[in-house]
């Protein structure tokens, strides 16, 4: 197996990394006291204890009430900087990184902090190595309306991101209810990219809207598309990336899912590997490569073929892409 040294030495780009998600039990707690929320919990040991799920439902029951400690434009900055801090550590080159605008915005906070902080973050990665951009992720089990509204109120600061994306619970909530929203998404020059969770009923359908009626750029987890050989025919063909995430599939559904990714890989689709909710499943974008590694058995090869596909599938421009390839 790969030491760790060799794979965080690896140059590597993180598609799949949810900025709330990489709240940890110290900063949460810090920041909690900086604006005077009550958490309910006092200590690290306490916050830990919180962090206890078995399936996305009860994950996002976790991760959504944990956000109510940011409130000011430096919040979402110091939480920003101390993931790419850690990613740098980690030999990520390149980030895009989702936020969910509407999970402040419900609870008033002015959009304006969100994307400011987090950007301001994300600019001053470049002297840390890493080039950074952001994308802005619909919360699927609100509205359409409101993922509309979102979008509008987003638009004035849409040099500050690159993309849209979908997030949360999937259930009942397929990727066609967003049609509206990521057209003009895409007519504004956004990128697309989606959610196709791993532990979903109707996943395969939800795969197909994503390629054929919504028509993303590349896929988040997207692992089930093992099921139906024309749809990894499709992404095979279209080199569309798919931003996996094997120690958060091992909470979500008790398994990691390294089988199908790895038969994935080696029929020649744009597999990566990402760490999704790094604070909440202990495990930086360096650790999920090692436990891949370790439970597929591996070797350093494939490990750069999963770095280079991490650039290959990321929005960076062609020129600056080639130089990782
Ligand atoms: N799926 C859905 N919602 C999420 C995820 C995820 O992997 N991570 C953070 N919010
Ligand atoms: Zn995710």
């Amino acid at each position: 197996v790969p030491t760790p040294a060799f794979v965080s030495g690896l140059p590597k780009a993180e598609l799949h990394l949810h900025l709330e998600g990489t709240l940890e039990p110290e900063l949460k707690l810090a920041l909690a006291r900086r604006n005077g929320v009550d958490i309910g919990q006092t200590t690290v040991e306490q916050v830990k204890a919180t962090y206890e799920f078995d399936s996305l439902a009860s994950f996002l029951g976790v991760y959504y009430p944990a956000v109510n400690v940011l409130v000011e434009e430096e919040d979402f900055y110091d939480l920003a900087t101390a993931y790419f801090v850690r990613a740098a550590a980690d030999g990520v080159r390149r980030v895009e990184a989702f936020f969910d605008p509407q999970a402040h915005t419900s609870r008033g906070v002015p959009i304006e902090k969100v994307i400011v902080g987090y950007h301001r973050a994300a600019v001053d990665a470049g002297a840390l190595g890493v080039s950074a951009e952001l994308i802005l992720c619909f919360l699927r089990d609100f509205s359409a309306e409101s993922a509309l509204a979102t979008l509008t109120e987003a638009l004035p600061y849409a040099d500050r991101f690159i993309g849209v994306g979908l997030d949360s619970d999937e259930r009942d909530n397929p990727p066609t209810k967003f049609a509206d929203v990521f057209a003009l998404a895409r007519a504004n020059g956004l990128k697309l990219t989606m959610h196709c969770d791993i532990d979903q009923v109707g996943s395969i359908e939800n795969i197909r809207q994503v390629l054929e009626d919504i028509q993303v750029d590349r896929i988040d987890h997207g692992t089930n598309i093992v099921e139906n050989p024309e749809l990894v025919a499709l992404v095979r063909e279209r080199r569309l990336g798919l931003t996996c995430c094997p120690v958060s599939n091992s909470f979500v559904t008790a398994d990691m899912k390294a089988a199908e990714m790895v038969a994935l890989l080696k029929f020649g689709v744009l597999v990566t590997v990402n760490s999704d909710d790094p604070a909440y499943f202990g495990a930086y974008v360096a650790d999920n490569y090692s436990a891949l590694a370790e439970k597929a058995g591996l070797d350093t090869d494939e490990l750069v073929l999963l770095a280079k596909n991490s650039f290959e599938a990321s929005w960076l421009p062609t020129n600056e892409k080639q130089a990782f390839l």
